[in-house]
């Protein structure tokens, strides 16, 4: 149940279709399954855009001259670094998901900030922008640290997501790679107030500075409900195997009353606009490369899901992702750090308008433990009776 009501006060559990605040950001539509950054729909910014050009937007609010897109390039490029004890932080818990690696190396950073605590605009900004570029630098120094290989030097010449791949494989991606790859970060840049985005507003509204309010966005990012679901969208597709079996894989899980990963939203009653652009891609990629099983698979799950689309459960972004990235030899465990490398820039522009406009969120729950009792000091305490 969503709402409770109690006498007076009524209950929104999970704050279901609660506004908490006004946002320029982003705006989502999910009865049209529509989603526009600061206007510009996501259907015009994942098929002409950049990546770069998208977080500048969302940073900045508007979209860059010629100029200005170059100049924001050059900042994201020169900030492709880290401080070289952060190696030796990653190298050291090297065996932990790269999730709580990225937390974790996100959270140190701040002290390699000069001014860590300075919340003002231009401060803020920075530091987004230097975590813009510093994420994948990290996600991509543990991936080879794991495997017992040098990190990669970051490349000047490649773009954001194609030097993401660079520093990954240690070769430059192709074209085609590089632009799914692109795509995949527009698309996963911003939507408005979803649990990392909210978490991280929660904590700049203490007053706590930008890694401390990432550092807590990425630990929301990481779970199942969130962020995590492309890893599992890929561990259903390899359970099932077979696009025979998609139907009888289906009907357990709801038996069951469990959830098929990849489809639902909180927001989205139609069809999550991203999906579309993910869905072309994996049939464009499973095609050149001669790979239709995946494609297949996700296929026949959608069909089976179809009798759910009455009740609003469709298809959502994570359903797709996930292929792409394994179709481009990346490890399951890298599809949630992938998406936090692209939402940097929805976070850092949430945590800014949230500093413009700060307040303490602080919400209530309703007590309902035990009456108010005496102290019984431990000696006079009777033996509890489980
Ligand atoms: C994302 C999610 C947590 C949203 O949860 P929510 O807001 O509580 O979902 P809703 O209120 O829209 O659910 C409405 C109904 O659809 C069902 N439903 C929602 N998602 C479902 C799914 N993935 N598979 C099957 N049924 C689902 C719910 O069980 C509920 O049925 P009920 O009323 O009989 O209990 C949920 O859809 C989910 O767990 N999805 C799978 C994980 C995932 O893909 N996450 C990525 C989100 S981008």
């Amino acid at each position: 149940m969503s709402s409770e009501t109690n006498d007076s006060v009524t209950i929104h559990r999970g704050l279901k279709g609660i506004y908490f605040e006004r946002s320029g950001v982003s705006s989502i539509d999910g009865r049209a399954g529509d989603l526009h950054y600061r206007g510009y729909s996501i259907h015009d910014l994942a098929g002409q855009s950049s990546f770069e050009e998208t977080s500048y937007l969302l940073l900045h609010g508007e979209l860059p001259s010629k100029a200005g897109l170059k100049r924001f390039d050059q900042e994201l490029k020169a900030a492709r670094r880290l401080p070289e004890s952060l190696y030796d932080i990653i190298r050291a818990i090297r065996g932990a998901h790269p999730m709580e690696v990225l937390r974790t190396a996100v959270s140190a950073l701040s002290a390699f900030e000069e001014n860590s605590n300075d919340t003002s605009r231009d401060a803020v900004l920075k530091k987004g922008i230097n975590l813009t570029s510093q994420m994948p630098v990290i996600v991509a120094a543990h991936y080879r640290l794991q495997a017992g290989q040098d990190p990669i030097v970051p490349s000047s010449k490649l773009g954001h997501a194609a030097n993401f791949l660079y520093m990954l494989k240690g070769e430059p991606p192709s074209e085609g790679a590089a632009a799914l790859m692109d795509t995949d970060m527009i698309l996963h840049a911003e939507h408005g107030s979803n649990a990392s985005s909210f978490t991280a507003r929660v904590v700049a509204g203490t007053g706590a500075n930008l890694h401390a309010a990432m550092t807590a966005a990425i630990g929301a990012l990481s779970g199942p409900a969130h962020g995590g679901a492309a890893e599992d969208v890929m561990k259903m597709a390899r359970e099932i195997n077979d696009p025979a079996k998609a139907a009888d894989y289906v009907k357990t899980k709801r038996k069951n009353r469990e959830p098929i990963m990849g489809f639902g939203h909180r927001v989205y009653r139609a069809e999550d606009p991203r999906a579309r652009h993910l869905r072309a891609g994996v049939k464009r990629l499973s095609a050149e490369m001669g790979e239709p099983r995946w494609i297949e698979i996700l296929q026949a799950v959608e069909t089976a899901m179809a009798r759910y689309t009455r009740l609003g459960v469709n298809v959502n972004v994570d359903f797709y992702a996930g292929v792409i990235y394994y179709l481009h030899g990346l490890p399951e465990d890298l599809f949630v750090p992938i998406f936090a490398i692209g939402r940097v820039p929805g976070w850092t522009a949430q945590i800014l308008e949230q500093f413009e406009q700060n307040i303490l969120i602080r919400p209530l729950t309703l007590y309902n433990g035990p009456p108010p009792r005496d102290y019984i000091p431990l000696g006079k305490r009777r033996k509890p009776e489980f």
